[in-house]
């Protein structure tokens, strides 16, 4: 099984368009991947999260029908004086399936390893799905502490029986900056990861994430241990984003 996740965060989308253009893209090609080969979810905020859920409930293209609908956040919090914040049983009574946690937009605003932890034990309490996000900034990688700064974030993940369900590599100097990591750096991440779940005995696809496009999803996705992507502005459009769908092949 492939992933493919869009990640909107807080841009706008015209919802009307960009199903369409999906299904444009999904009619017009007699090989796009089916549902059982590719694995399609979409992290959007709530507003948008209740028309999508209709449209994807009536749909008639099965590819679109089994979009699943995740958060981009969750509370570490189970509930109570928290302005703004959502929690995992809120997540859950409207339907949703799951959240992004620990994407570096929001460890940049606060969210410590810690946070991050607690984020998902509450996902896992309430049986929702994690997608666990690392990755070092350009002066860690500059330095050559990439490896200790990557197992450093996924020890502080990985303990007291919690695993992600999906972990997204995305280092931060890739992330919107219209430079992809490289192959090598890519291969290296997942050779870090692998190695710290084959010893920890988790069983998680790694995705990778940063200005994942049409050009050059073919490149990453060959990567050797590398199961999808997690992609920002490339998903905005229903156009492109089901033209990466369709360049991932099982
Ligand atoms: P871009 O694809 O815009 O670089 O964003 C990546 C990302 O942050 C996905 O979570």
């Amino acid at each position: 099984m492939r992933y493919l996740i869009a990640n909107w965060k807080m841009n706008s989308v015209d919802l009307d368009a960009w199903e369409r253009e999906f299904i444009n893209i999904v009619s017009s090609q007699n090989n796009f991947p089916k549902s059982d080969e590719l694995k399609l979810i979409v992290c959007l905020n709530l507003y948008d999260y209740y028309i999508l859920s209709e449209k994807i409930k009536t749909s008639k293209h099965e590819i679109f029908n089994k979009i699943s609908l995740f958060a981009q956040d969750v509370s570490h919090h189970d509930e109570g004086a928290f302005t703004g914040q959502i929690s995992s049983k809120f997540l859950k009574k409207a339907g949703i399936e799951g959240s992004i946690i620990g994407h570096s937009e929001l460890r940049e605003n606060g969210d410590t390893e810690n946070i991050v932890f607690e984020k998902g034990l509450k996902l896992k309490e309430d049986a929702l799905s994690s997608i666990f996000c690392i990755g070092e900034d350009l002066e860690i990688l500059e330095n050559n502490k990439k490896k200790s700064f990557l197992l450093n974030q996924l020890q502080a993940f990985c303990k007291k029986n919690l695993s992600p369900d999906l972990l997204a590599y995305e280092p931060i100097w890739a992330i919107g900056s219209g430079k992809e990591a490289d192959s090598e750096n890519i291969a290296s991440a997942v050779s870090i990861i692998l190695d710290f779940f084959e010893k920890k005995k988790i069983d998680c696809p790694i995705l990778y994430g940063g200005s994942v496009s049409k050009n050059n999803i073919e490149e990453i996705i060959s990567i050797p241990g590398i199961d999808g992507c997690l992609v920002g502005n490339s998903s905005l459009e229903g156009e492109q984003f089901a033209i990466i769908a369709s360049k991932i092949k099982s």
